[in-house]
């Protein structure tokens, strides 16, 4: 059995002071939320924030993004997944489409940063998802494949078993166009049986797939009745206490 896990990706939202207030608010509405794993995942300079609020609660905090070595060193402007547990992290989101988009990120990359963060004992949410064109041609479980070659299947068995995959199609990422519950559900199906040509079908169907676009409190439902689906990575509807809590408590 899957225990779903229910992140938020706050993206570039929020100040330390908007973090805690966030909190207050959003704590009460989850406390009896035990079905379901629960994770936000904020700018850098909200973490000691998040961290501190969150003490003593289930929601685990996590980062964006994290450098793909832990050793210390000359990298202005990075930060290493060891500093990010040191912190107070659980989580780090790796390879979301934006940073594929705009900073360059890469399937090798992705590997790199998978690799370290799970040697810092964080839990890598790696993303992987089709452009609009790409599901228009008909290419969607081609780039899927190429994402999870190139990004996940040279994990060791060992990593693998503690990554989670995030299906993020990227029409659906802050456009309001949301996948149905059976396009969504034929990319989770597709992805695990990926898992389990390349780690086999115990460590494919202990893997927690969530899936990402457009999740709002009114479509959560749905989309968490496919059974490959288990969980959700929420952008735009996380920031809001109601609704991040609604679509936990769906
Ligand atoms: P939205 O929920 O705002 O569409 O964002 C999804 C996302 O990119 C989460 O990582």
């Amino acid at each position: 059995m899957r225990t779903p896990l229910i992140a938020g990706n706050w993206k570039m939202y929020k100040t330390p002071a908007e973090t805690k207030e966030f909190f207050s608010r959003f704590l009460p509405l989850v406390e009896k939320s035990t079905h379901a794993d629960i994770a936000i995942c904020p700018p850098f300079v909200d973490i000691a924030a998040a961290v501190e609020a969150a003490a003593g609660s289930r929601v685990g905090i996590g980062a964006q993004n994290c450098y793909w070595q832990n050793k210390e060193g000359a990298f202005t402007g990075e930060v290493t997944p060891a500093m990010l547990k040191a912190a107070g992290c659980a989580y780090v989101i790796i390879g979301h489409s934006e940073r594929r988009q705009y900073f360059g990120e890469t399937d090798e990359t992705v590997l790199r940063r998978t690799r370290a963060a799970l040697e810092a004992g964080l839990t890598p949410i790696v993303c992987v998802g089709e452009l609009l064109e790409e599901r228009e041609a008909g290419r969607t479980n081609e780039v899927l494949q190429r994402q999870f070659e190139g990004g996940i299947a040279g994990l060791s068995a060992e990593e693998f078993a503690r990554i989670v995959i995030a299906y993020e199609p990227v029409w659906a990422i802050g456009t309001g166009k949301v996948a149905t519950p059976e396009t969504a559900e034929e990319a989770h199906k597709f992805l695990r049986s990926l898992a389990a040509a390349k780690f086999g079908k115990a460590a494919a169907d202990a893997l927690r797939i969530l899936y990402g676009g457009s999740v709002k409190p009114d479509n959560i439902r749905g989309l968490m009745a496919q059974p490959d689906l288990d969980g959700a990575l929420v952008g735009g509807a996380s920031l809001k206490p109601e609704d991040f809590a609604a679509i936990i408590n769906f």
